[in-house]
């Protein structure tokens, strides 16, 4: 795993850091994130290097830079999106504003077939932007490998120094070819070979041995979720089973019959698991909060609490147990844990008192380096049952970020007239509550569009979800309300509290929809699908479920799943049939410009 042969990642605190680091490493280089303020030497140490995006502008004051003679390494670099104007400004090239921003999929067309990095990309190939700022004028030594339709400069190259830059990003999914030139440019970097997950869980064992010396035990909060059960059996393989207790705390926001299903699966596999059963503290606690931040800030709060009561009740004192948790990196990522990324969302797992936790040493994370589909990879390593690695991931919060408390808003008046949605048949209407949102790397809480069934062609509807949060920025998410061709009344808004009543109410609906999801057997081919409880109904005090499912192989990005429209009837019948449900809204949104969960 240490070879010299590693990639490193420069963050600029993009959302896409780690999503390139991760993407690097399943093609065999091992990769390491750097900051941008490393000595010019530790760049030099590595076989290539990438610079990511990120929420500056090169132009602003106090953007994020490199040490003074980074772009005279012969190291072969290749910048991303911000990454790609620094290194075109750096070397004497212009970057501006460009009037429209732009996000989401364009059509990337090759002019050089023959560049180091466009080997074995198709002439046409669709990619996904993400920008502000575009190059107007590239440095000299460089030329054009490729454009898209509104971006003359978003590939280039300067071949014998081996820089490339590119402005839109290989590393997320939509970016269908992005991986051929991720590899060619491992390749040209010499890198592969360099990294697997067995010989991480092999390096993982003899580090958790020196972490947690003996004398010293860990117990872990488990959420039933594959990260905590993999770490849990992680730890129990470095450390032996008796050195590593779990606990679970029953917030009162797990899903219908989770604890018990939990308790049976669990045993099974020789899990220590106590159960303890806090749900009327955290009941009291968020009945009256709506904030997003909030919530997240009360639920990890009052687990440290609950696991120090725990703990105490159990006798085991913080000298001789250290607290273990199932951090993934996303989790680290997207709370700000890298020094320029906006903030997105505080992380339960990373809210200020556990953060003392870490810095004192007193915290075990031991797949914090690790994206979920390679937390699956190790969970069968470790001979995990694959029922229990296919389970959905589920938030440690649970219900509480699938819960939308948001008081009544007056939505703004937004014309989409000029946007010619289907063909004048699409209906909008704007919901009177606010969801989380990330746009452009900055995190966003606005409001969302609700589109009439007008089609059964999910192309249209994607393409009309695009160019509402394209080009109406109040707007971060897009739904549609199956089976409702034409809006025919007003929207209700009902308050919803986060207690007892209505997690009851989210539990029900949330069951129906699993059960239908194994039942039509299309649970595995959704990577996860949030059921999430709004405000707002079709009637006076009655409710909206929100269907969010999506795929993703590591939940940084994100693409709406298109749902086979008899079983989207047959789940929408049923979420009917309950009594205090009056509307059901299908999310269109693609992660960016929507986040997965809707806080
Ligand atoms: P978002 O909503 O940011 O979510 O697109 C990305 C993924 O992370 C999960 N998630 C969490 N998981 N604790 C967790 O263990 C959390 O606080 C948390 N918040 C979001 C979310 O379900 C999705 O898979």
């Amino acid at each position: 795993m240490k070879s010299d042969k590693k990639i490193a990642v420069v963050d600029f605190g993009g959302q896409y850091a780690h999503l390139i680091a991760s993407r690097i490493r399943r093609l065999g280089a091992y990769t390491e994130i750097l900051s941008n303020e490393e000595p010019l030497s530790v760049y030099e140490s590595y076989a290539g290097i990438i610079l990511s995006g990120g929420p500056s502008s090169v132009y602003e004051k106090g953007a994020p830079l490199l040490p003074e003679g980074f772009f005279k390494t012969s190291v072969p670099i290749l910048g991303i999106c911000y990454g790609h104007q620094l290194l075109m400004k750096a070397l004497g090239g212009e970057v501006v504003s460009s009037n429209s921003k732009e996000y989401g999929p364009a059509i990337l067309e090759i002019q050089n077939p023959n560049s180091l990095l466009s080997k074995s990309l198709s002439p046409k190939t669709k990619v996904w932007m993400s920008h502000g700022d575009e190059v107007v004028r590239m440095p000299e030594g460089f030329k054009i490998v490729a454009s898209s339709g509104n971006c003359r400069y978003a590939f280039v190259s300067n071949e014998s120094k081996k820089q490339f830059g590119i402005q839109f990003h290989p590393e997320v999914t939509h970016s269908e070819e992005g991986e051929v030139l991720l590899r060619n440019f491992v390749n040209l970097c010499g890198a592969g070979s360099s990294w697997s997950i067995s010989q991480f869980l092999e390096e993982q064992i003899s580090e958790l041995q020196k972490k947690v010396p003996v004398g010293k035990n860990v117990f872990l909060l488990v959420s039933g979720g594959v990260d905590s059960s993999v770490a849990y059996l992680l730890l129990a393989k470095a450390l032996g089973k008796d050195r590593v207790k779990g606990l679970l705390v029953d917030t009162g926001f797990m899903r219908k019959n989770e604890v018990k299903d939990l308790m049976d699966n669990l045993h099974h596999v020789g899990f220590d698991l106590t159960i303890w059963d806090e749900s009327a503290v955290f009941y009291r606690h968020l009945e009256n909060e709506f904030d997003p931040e909030k919530k997240r800030r009360i639920v990890g709060d009052l687990f440290l609490e609950a696991q120090s009561k725990a703990t105490d009740s159990l006798g085991l004192d913080s000298e001789h147990w250290l607290l273990g948790q199932g951090t993934i990196y996303p989790d680290t990522i997207e709370s700000g844990g890298t020094k320029h990324s906006h903030k997105i969302k505080t992380h339960h797992n990373r809210v200020p008192q556990i953060e003392k936790l870490i810095q004192e040493g007193k915290i075990v994370e031991p797949i914090a380096d690790l994206y979920k589909d390679e937390v699956r990879e190790l969970g069968r390593l470790l001979g995990l049952p694959e029922r229990w690695i296919e389970r959905h991931p589920f938030p440690g919060p649970g219900l509480v970020v699938r819960m939308i408390a948001s008081p009544e808003t007056h939505p703004p008046k937004i014309d989409f007239s000029d946007l010619g949605l289907g063909a004048k048949k699409a209906e909008v209407k704007i919901l009177p509550i606010l969801s989380v949102g990330v746009q452009g790397d900055q995190r966003s809480y606005a409001h969302c569009a609700v589109l009439n069934d007008f089609t059964t062609n999910w192309n249209e509807l994607d393409k009309s979800a695009v160019e509402i949060t394209n080009f109406k920025r109040e707007i971060n998410r897009v739904v549609f309300a199956p089976g409702i061709s034409t809006f025919s009344g007003p929207f209700h808004y009902t308050k919803l509290s986060l207690d007892k009543v209505h997690s009851d109410i989210l539990r029900d609906a949330d069951a129906i929809v699993n059960r239908i999801l194994y039942d039509e057997s299309i649970h595995n081919s959704i990577w996860q699908m949030p059921v999430v409880l709004v405000p707002v109904g079709l009637r006076e005090n009655s409710y909206g479920v929100v269907l969010r499912p999506v795929e993703s192989t590591e939940a940084m990005t994100a693409n709406f799943y298109e749902m086979d429209r008899r079983i989207l009837d047959r789940i929408t019948k049923e979420l009917l049939a309950l009594p205090q449900i009056s509307l059901v809204l299908y999310d269109l949104t693609h992660k960016p410009p929507g986040t997965i969960e809707w806080e």
